[in-house]
């Protein structure tokens, strides 16, 4: 591909690198599909400075997230760098153009991550560990999907026989269909957004769950607690909450920070003996509050439920908590 007369030698270099690292990015996965049963995984991720993309494979598209710095300016030169490296990347991995697709990310509340920014309805499905999710690639900022947690949705299967497993902030319920491929007895999948709660519904149905013994409730989770009758009622339980969350269907402003201790406490009341909690945050600086956690024994696992393909290893961080 030509480059772009606005850009120079050192751009060169650095188009070069970027395009010889996708090349053997694709080699390494290439029998993913087949081998793993997963369609989508990172495929780039941010590993040559200066190209701060995330560029992701779901099924055959690509979706390439723009990482920004608050103050960044957009000068036309560094749209064309940007135009530059996404029509490389589409040529390198052969994918054509209409399946490319771009989101801008700059640091932000993530009380507008999870608003609806288009209506293209780009939607697909995808395969991962033999299971189906729908995504839509054109509409919001994140897919449907969370790639980093597909090993944490890994253990959840290996875990989930015969429990009664409860997923709070749930999303698109990808975990609640990990559970109950693993043989949940019943899943309970709670979210504040009728959006993603009928999203879940899908995925559910996608993979043939749907069944009267998987519950979805659209509630604040913290009210869900709150008024649960309390005895306890789960086996298995994810709780991955926004760092921050504001929303007109708060009452209160939720802030990870300030507000697990109270959660996590108030879900453990509701967890049979030898329970297990996986808690997960992408809050960088966060400190989970061991000593103040009521009956429980918490174990940091993000080292392992990071996956291979994420060589941004703080995009999560993940504790399993047993209830003792
Ligand atoms: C970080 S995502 C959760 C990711 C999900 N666990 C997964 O792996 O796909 C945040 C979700 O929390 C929901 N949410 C935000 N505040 C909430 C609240 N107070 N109670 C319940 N759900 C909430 C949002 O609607 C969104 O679906």
């Amino acid at each position: 591909m030509e480059l772009p007369a606005a850009l120079n030698e050192k751009h060169r270099r650095q188009a070069d690198d970027f395009r010889n690292r996708l090349v053997k990015m694709a080699r390494h996965y290439r029998r993913w599909p087949t081998r793993q049963q997963t369609d989508c995984f990172r495929l780039y991720d941010r590993d040559i400075p200066n190209i701060p993309l995330a560029i992701d494979r779901y099924g055959d598209c690509l979706h390439i997230a723009v990482y920004e710095k608050p103050d960044a300016e957009s000068t036309p030169r560094r749209e064309t760098w940007l135009a530059f490296l996404t029509q490389l990347a589409g040529e390198t991995l052969g994918t054509p153009p209409e399946n490319i697709f771009v989101k801008r990310r700059r640091r932000q509340l993530e009380a507008s991550q999870y608003e609806r920014q288009g209506e293209q309805r780009r939607e697909l499905v995808v395969t991962e560990s033999g299971l189906k999710f729908l995504v839509n690639l054109s509409d919001y900022l994140d897919t449907g999907l969370f790639l980093d947690h597909r090993v944490t949705r890994s253990l959840v299967r290996a875990e989930a026989a015969g429990t009664r497993f409860l997923n709070l902030f749930a999303y698109t319920g990808a975990f609640t269909v990990y559970a109950a491929a693993g043989g949940a007895a019943a899943t309970t999948t709670v979210d504040l957004s009728n959006t993603y709660l009928a999203w879940a519904e899908r995925n559910l149905q996608l993979n043939r769950m749907d069944g009267p013994q998987h519950r979805r409730v659209r509630d604040d989770a913290r009210k869900f607690l709150e008024y649960h009758p309390p005895r306890p009622s789960y086996d298995l339980a994810v709780v991955d909450p926004p760092t921050f969350s504001r929303s007109k269907k708060l009452e209160y402003d939720w802030d990870i920070q300030r507000d697990h201790v109270d959660l996590l406490n108030r879900l453990l009341r509701l967890m049979t003996p030898r329970g297990v909690v996986y808690f997960s945050t992408n809050f960088r600086r966060f400190k989970l509050q061991t000593d103040e956690l009521r009956g429980a024994e918490a174990r940091e696992i993000s080292r392992q439920t990071v996956p291979p393909d994420f060589r941004e290893r703080r995009i999560h961080r993940c504790w399993r908590l047993v209830k003792t």
